[in-house]
């Protein structure tokens, strides 16, 4: 599969873009200051927060797992078997939890993921969401792959 160009100038704070990259959906979030400063908020939650046994690039091995806090690029493929996780921004929710801090949530049989990909703790998903090769061109250009 070819390497992907993603124009982010038009993305806004807070949107999600989904691209396709080698058959596979990807995530790309553009982060609010909200968003980022949330993450850092809910460790405990998490079965792996520091990403140790998780896939990314050496780049995004971190607890954002970006190498640009704002924006996030992260396979849209539930690491259980293999749905297309919902964006659920919007921290409480009816349904899945008042904790919930906004995320991903997979609709097949609940795994939750937060907005850098990381698995909370019971769910059936073993392990975070990948984060697929990735770099800037420039301030607006990304390129997957
Ligand atoms: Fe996502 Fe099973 S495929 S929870």
């Amino acid at each position: 599969g070819a390497p992907v160009d993603v124009e982010l100038g038009s993305l806004r704070p807070g949107e999600l873009r989904t691209v396709e990259w080698r058959g596979k959906p990807v995530f790309v979030l553009r982060r609010t200051p909200e968003m980022i400063d949330a993450l850092a908020r809910h460790d405990t939650l998490l079965a792996d927060p520091q990403s140790r046994r998780s896939e990314q690039p050496d780049t995004a091995r971190n607890a954002l797992r970006s190498s640009r806090p704002d924006l996030a690029v992260i396979e849209a493929v539930c690491t259980h078997l293999g749905c297309v996780p919902t964006f659920r921004p919007t921290p409480g929710s009816p349904d899945i939890g008042a904790q919930w801090p906004g995320g991903f949530y997979c609709p097949c049989h609940g795994s939750k993921f937060d907005l850098a990909g990381r698995v909370f703790k019971n769910v059936p998903a073993p392990t975070n969401l990948t984060v697929p090769p990735h770099r800037f061109l420039s301030e607006t250009v990304l390129l997957i792959g």
